[in-house]
């Protein structure tokens, strides 16, 4: 099994696997500037929650590399810009503003450079005890309700090593249930129009030799109708203060059919996807992305000419229609603002 490495640092350069040609090419882009990490961001050559953070952390030390005589004010403004690349994701503000905070107590700004490398290189190192800990969290929760059988399991987008660096969050614990045994098979949604699920997370499961199958989005209702799911794991950008949690477009509507049907719906996610400064997820600023994202595949226009698409690239799931919460901490259930906290605030 090759292994993937969707981000590189030697020998001082960046390097970011381009998500856009994969399954079929593994190209490397050079990332030499913050504006290099910007465009990568924006342009979803690197995806994922975690892993747009962490490309924010190299972008913030890159602008620092060129700019060693940046006032903390500069630094700031090169902060703003960099968090706008995409909005929906949380975890690019949250480490950010972690860097920018670093910025705040330096007094030598030409010092910081080599500290948020440190800093880049320290996160990344720590995430994979950290999805780890989710996995068995998850693990744990689906022996009380199932037993050791095997699982059917469902997932959507991609939020695995490639989304996140290492291991992952959703597609973590299934990788960590398959090592255990206790995976049967896997519905890995093919999430239009960007096709996570078809490109990415079908090709993590292959290179771990996972059972799996690709389905449609509107395949959800049949699938759990005719019990051949038992549990459901999506990842998150954003989880506000009541549990409402912003994930790719068609995250909700397969929330809402697993508690039709009575199945598990697990939300597994970094702390550094928590936003609790939001109450509810009608908080949430939901990204649209190029209507061409949907009426084209590739270059090759697949709707008419003169069709228009609408796409928002995330939905947020009602946490009522959660089962759990999983994150390094622990698990939260019932999802309200209290446990949440308890939960996430642990030291
Ligand atoms: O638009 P993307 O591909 O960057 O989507 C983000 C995601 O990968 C997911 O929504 C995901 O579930 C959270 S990241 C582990």
């Amino acid at each position: 099994m090759t292994a993937i490495f969707p981000l590189k640092h030697e020998n001082d350069i960046l390097k970011l696997l381009d998500q856009r040609l994969l399954p079929n090419e593994e190209v490397y882009v050079t990332a030499k500037t913050i504006e290099d990490c910007f465009v990568a961001i924006k342009d979803m050559v690197v995806r994922g929650a975690p892993l747009i953070g962490f490309t924010g952390i190299w972008g913030m030390a890159l602008f620092i590399k060129h700019n060693p005589k940046a006032t903390y004010e500069q630094f700031a403004r090169a902060a703003e810009y960099l968090k706008s690349a995409r909005p929906t994701a949380v975890n690019l503000a949250f480490e950010i503003d972690r860097c920018v905070v670093m910025a705040k107590a330096e007094t030598h700004m030409n010092a910081l450079y080599p500290k948020l490398v440190a800093h880049a290189k320290n996160e990344m190192n720590n995430l994979y005890e950290k999805n780890l800990a989710m996995a068995k969290f998850a693990e744990m929760d689906l022996a009380k309700k199932f037993g050791d059988r095997p699982l059917n399991v469902m997932t959507i987008c991609n939020t695995g090593v490639l989304a996140c660096g290492v291991l992952g969050t959703a597609l973590g614990v299934i990788v960590h249930l398959n090592n255990q045994k206790k995976v049967k098979s896997v519905f890995a949604s093919e999430t239009r129009p960007y096709l996570q699920g078809s490109r990415l997370t079908s090709f993590e499961l292959l290179k771990e030799g996972i059972d799996h199958h690709i389905v449609v989005e509107g395949a959800a209702s049949y699938l759990m109708k005719n019990k051949m799911v038992d549990a459901i794991f999506a990842g998150a950008d954003r989880i506000v203060e009541n549990g409402d949690t912003a994930n790719k477009i068609g995250t909700s509507s397969l929330s809402i059919i697993a508690k039709h049907y009575g199945i598990p719906f697990y939300i597994v996610a970094p702390i550094s996807s928590f936003d609790l400064t939001l109450k509810t997820g009608d908080e949430i600023e939901i990204e649209l992305r190029d209507q061409d994202e949907i009426l084209k595949y590739k270059e090759h226009s697949i709707a008419h000419v003169d069709a228009k698409a609408l796409n928002p690239s995330f939905d947020v799931t009602d946490h009522s229609c959660i089962t759990g919460i999983i994150c390094e901490n622990g698990i939260i259930y019932p999802t309200t603002p209290e446990n949440i906290r308890a939960v996430v605030e642990k030291k």
